[in-house]
């Protein structure tokens, strides 16, 4: 039986894009090994960020064989000058931009890298504020990196701070905005799904300090419960699992967060089942439930209180209320962010 089908109790799951964009975390890890170093045959770039393209680059040479190696990648700049020509072509930046002007690449999948990645195919969401529908399709059309094109301004929090707060969303111009981030944790490395449009963006560090604060307070207790209770898509409650806890419950008010925590579960090796609902309970497995509620709501459905409670409300966000209500499910709440 496949891997995947085994832990997703029998369901397809896929890529809201259709496509098979979600492996286990077993296979991102095996790919992940060499797949941004260069290979000898690949070339170095020297682009300048800060100085205008077109002073350092005959554009009319740029497409998608420009810079490629015959192991069928290239460097960043290269990947981001090509993005940005066809930009100028379009109109939709001035002749002399610089590398910086065209966008925010989020690479697929995501770690701390040392030095620039070499990216091969479907590698790269492209994140960008000023963009048209022509461009985002010649863009995703012609750089063959390009797995997909996101118009937003990174500035701006995806999705919803609080029950009040109406969901903001990053618009999929063209192609899949599913990356996976790789994070470490005390047990080994996780790897956390993320339709980028809908859900917000951390860039993985090398030492993650919300992991390493859920994990000193664990140390504090044997096999643990716990209560992710704003969970996004999973970061925390899936690295207390993997780290031996007792029970979790995942919660989100944002199905998108509680629907692609489900996935990080089966992704990381916990077998989950859907209930198919987008409210309530989402999915469930041995030991954990994902909740889509209100954190305010979340107390009806819990059947114990649990050892640690977690918050990771955005920032700028009055948690008062979220601290009240977990002290009274929780022995301990810890506040993180
Ligand atoms: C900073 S993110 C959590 C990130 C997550 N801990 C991680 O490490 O990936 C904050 C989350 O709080 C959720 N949230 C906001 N208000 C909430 C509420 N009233 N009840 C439950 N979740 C809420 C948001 O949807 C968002 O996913
Ligand atoms: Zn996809
Ligand atoms: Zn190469």
């Amino acid at each position: 039986m496949c891997k995947m089908t085994a832990l997703f109790k029998h369901m397809d799951i896929r890529c809201s894009c259709g496509d098979h964009h979600i492996k286990s975390c077993e296979d991102v890890m095996e790919t992940l090994k060499n797949q941004f170093l260069p290979c000898r045959g690949c070339l170095a770039d020297d682009l300048k960020k800060f100085r205008p393209l077109n002073q350092q680059v005959d554009l009319k040479n740029v497409d998608y064989q420009w810079k490629l190696c015959k192991c069928g990648r290239r460097h960043l700049d290269s990947v981001m000058a090509h993005v940005l020509k066809i930009m100028m072509e379009e109109g939709q930046r001035k002749n002399n931009s610089t590398l910086r002007h065209a966008g925010t690449p989020l690479i697929t999948p995501g770690y701390p890298l040392k030095s620039p990645p070499y990216l091969g195919k479907d590698s790269l969401v492209l994140l960008t504020d000023e963009i048209d529908h022509k461009s985002a399709l010649r863009i995703y059309k012609e750089v063959p990196e390009v797995r997909g094109v996101l118009k937003g301004d990174l500035k701006e929090t995806v999705g919803v701070t609080d029950s009040e707060s109406s969901p903001h969303t990053y618009q999929l111009l063209k192609g899949c905005d599913l990356r996976c981030d790789v994070l470490e944790t005390p047990s080994g490395p996780i790897c956390i799904y993320k339709n980028q449009g809908q859900i917000h963006i951390e860039f993985p560090k090398p030492s993650n300090p919300k992991i390493t604060v859920l994990h000193e307070t664990m140390d504090q207790y044997s096999n643990p419960s716990v209560l992710d209770c704003t969970c996004g898509p999973g970061t925390l409650g899936i690295s207390a699992l993997k780290s031996g806890a007792r029970k979790v419950v995942f919660n989100d008010i944002w199905y998108p967060a509680a629907w692609i925590t489900s996935v990080n579960l089966g992704v990381n090796g916990f077998p989950v089942e859907f209930s198919q609902k987008k409210q309530g309970l989402i999915g469930e497995g041995d030991n954990f439930q994902v909740y889509c509620a209100d954190l305010r709501d979340l107390k009806p459905f819990l059947d114990e209180k649990y050892d640690i409670g977690v918050i990771d409300p955005f920032p700028g966000v009055d948690f008062t209320e979220f601290s009240q209500i977990m002290g009274e499910i929780c022995h301990e709440v810890i506040i993180i962010g």
